[in-house]
């Protein structure tokens, strides 16, 4: 087989951000965008490393994953690589993407997903790269894979591999000067199926869906990625019936929605969780590492909530009953719900930036053993990713010990520390001018010394500030900063605001408010986040003057 090199200019917006490189699908076809970027991931790993190592690859189903996948075989063969390893018809989750590189300790995970973004033709593509560990690469591989990629100045392709997706099995090449490169096509829920039955407890998870009056169950894969493994771990494992999934063939453009699990996305499931029918329904992103999770009559759970009741009853998974709990992180803007079970329990809580990969570190040091965001990423030290059904199989597992309801659980949960609303507003394709405008004013304003005490107060409510700042975060293991990582405001009550920019966005900017009070009066635990929250929104608002700066009167989402 013939190796080629081929000329190429550089792009200059090759710079990953939040959750690998994002774009438009139309950006990825321009002529050598994609090899560019797929060599400059190559380039990023030391010859010595690279030559004769393993690579995981696999992707959400989207437009232009398949074509994707050839190319990264092309080049990888081209480039001295000894064997990729890709999930039948290219599919892998990205939690299976994690546990498949730690399983066989290959070097890199490619992951081609835009996650929740809209797939197709008009939609988004993505490249994620992970690490060894199985974790998203830290800001210093993806830098470094940017620099590279905006000095590349030709790529090596063994042009003429073409790979038959559809067959498991290895597919094997012989390159230039003797070396073989083989594709190896597996099943893709296998091994991460096999790592769910060492987490969970299989036969009392399957003996609490069969019984007589067994709660019934819905799972929506948003006809993302997490179709073949709800089907085999819900249906063919557990024996919940055939009826308990939904939308679980994987489309290229999620059937023309937005693969995203929240309460705007995912409003046809709460729909029928409404009915009152069913007693856990859980939605999953296109790629499956995020997750909604509600109750019977569409009761709600925060994802911040959801990972303060995990991590109070962690006794009910096996994996912790065997390796203990170390200790619990969330991300900034999560709801602090879960430091006040971290406080009652004895374990070490960290806060850290938005973005998984800054989980890894914490994982890896085993300073942690559960972690989540606000965003619907819920995780353990089980893989270095967050997963969308491992957090349904931990609530199903919490129910199945409990034998309570998903509303009874969190409210007793309220009862015994108290409840954090939270809502997140979300103002998408903002001139990217006006954003930055809004935020430097922000770092200013929290920056002022006069900031420290001053009041706000709208209705008959007044806040006072504690402190402000832009958050700043230094790895405790490997010492790495990261600055700006979003505005914040904390007033004496504990209640919060936080500014910050997207960083997963593909066309102009996002802008984030993330809202959060605390009441320990039971009298409020019944009632709607909005209007508890509104006083705080309309103070957020008016301090970012939002309206004025975007033109915006109302956000695109509000969670
Ligand atoms: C968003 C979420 C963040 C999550 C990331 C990847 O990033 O806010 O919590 O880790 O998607 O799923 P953002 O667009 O806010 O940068
Ligand atoms: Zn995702």
């Amino acid at each position: 087989m013939e190796t080629i090199e081929v000329k190429t200019e550089p792009y200059s917006d090759q710079k990953p951000g939040s959750s690998g490189l994002r774009k438009k699908v139309t950006v990825f076809k321009q002529a050598n965008y994609t090899e560019n970027f797929i060599q400059s991931i190559l380039d990023s790993i030391p010859t010595h490393d690279r030559e004769g190592c393993e690579i995981i690859v696999g992707g959400d189903g989207r437009y232009f994953m398949k074509e994707a996948i050839l190319i990264i075989a092309r080049i990888a063969a081209a480039n001295g690589v000894a064997s990729i390893v890709v999930g039948q018809n290219g599919i892998f989750s990205t939690p299976a993407v994690s546990c498949i590189i730690r399983k066989r300790s290959a070097r890199v995970g490619i992951i081609l997903s835009a996650s929740h973004n809209p797939g197709g033709l008009d939609g988004d593509f993505g490249i994620k790269v992970n690490t060894q560990n199985g974790a998203p690469a830290p800001e210093s591989i993806t830098n470094k894979i940017f620099q590279l990629s905006k000095e590349i100045k030709s790529y090596q392709i063994c042009a003429d591999i073409t790979v038959d997706l559809t067959r498991i099995g290895k597919q094997e090449w012989s390159i230039h000067n003797g070396k073989k490169f083989t594709v190896e096509v597996v099943d893709c829920v296998q091994d991460y199926s096999d790592l769910m039955k060492e987490v969970f407890d299989f036969e009392k998870l399957r003996k609490f869906l069969t019984v007589e009056n067994a709660p019934k169950i819905l799972l929506n894969a948003m006809h993302g990625v997490t179709g073949p493994y709800i089907k085999r771990i819900f249906v063919d494992e557990l024996c919940a019936p055939e009826t308990s999934i939904i939308n679980y063939v994987p489309k290229e453009d999620f059937g023309g929605h937005h693969p995203d699990p929240n309460l705007t996305y995912a409003a046809d499931l709460v729909e029928i969780l409404k009915k009152g029918e069913h007693d856990l329904g859980a939605a999953f992103d296109g790629d499956g590492d995020r997750n909604m999770i509600l109750g019977k009559n569409g009761f709600f759970v925060t994802p911040s909530d959801s990972l303060a009741v995990i991590t109070s009853h962690m006794n009910c998974i096996p994996h912790f009953v065997k390796q203990p709990v170390s200790g619990v992180a969330r991300s900034m803007p999560t709801s602090t719900a879960v430091d006040k079970v971290a406080q009652c329990k004895g374990l070490n809580l960290y806060e850290v930036p938005t973005g998984w990969k800054f989980f890894g570190n914490l994982l890896d040091a085993n300073k942690i053993s559960l972690c989540g965001e606000e965003s619907f990423g819920t995780g353990s030290n089980h893989v270095r990713e967050k997963d969308g059904i491992w957090a349904c199989l931990a609530w199903l597992s919490v129910m199945a010990e409990r034998k309570i309801s998903v509303e009874d659980i969190i409210k007793e949960h309220w009862v015994k520390y108290g409840r954090n609303f939270y809502t997140r507003y979300d103002y998408e394709t903002v001139e990217t001018e006006a954003a930055n405008k809004i935020i430097t004013k922000l770092r200013h304003m929290v920056n002022e010394s006069s900031f420290v005490g001053a009041k706000f107060s709208s209705s008959d409510k007044m806040y006072e500030v504690k402190f402000g700042d832009d958050f700043y975060y230094e790895d405790p293991i490997d010492g790495s900063i990261a600055k700006q990582q979003g505005v914040r405001v904390v007033f004496i009550d504990g209640s919060r605001l936080v500014y910050r920019l997207s960083g997963t966005g593909s066309t102009g900017a996002t802008i984030r408010i993330y809202v959060e009070s605390y009441e320990s009066n039971p009298d409020t635990y019944s009632m709607d986040a909005q209007i508890v929250l509104n006083p705080l929104v309309q103070i957020a608002l008016e301090i970012s003057s939002i309206k004025e700066i975007t033109g915006r009167n109302a956000p695109t989402v509000i969670t």
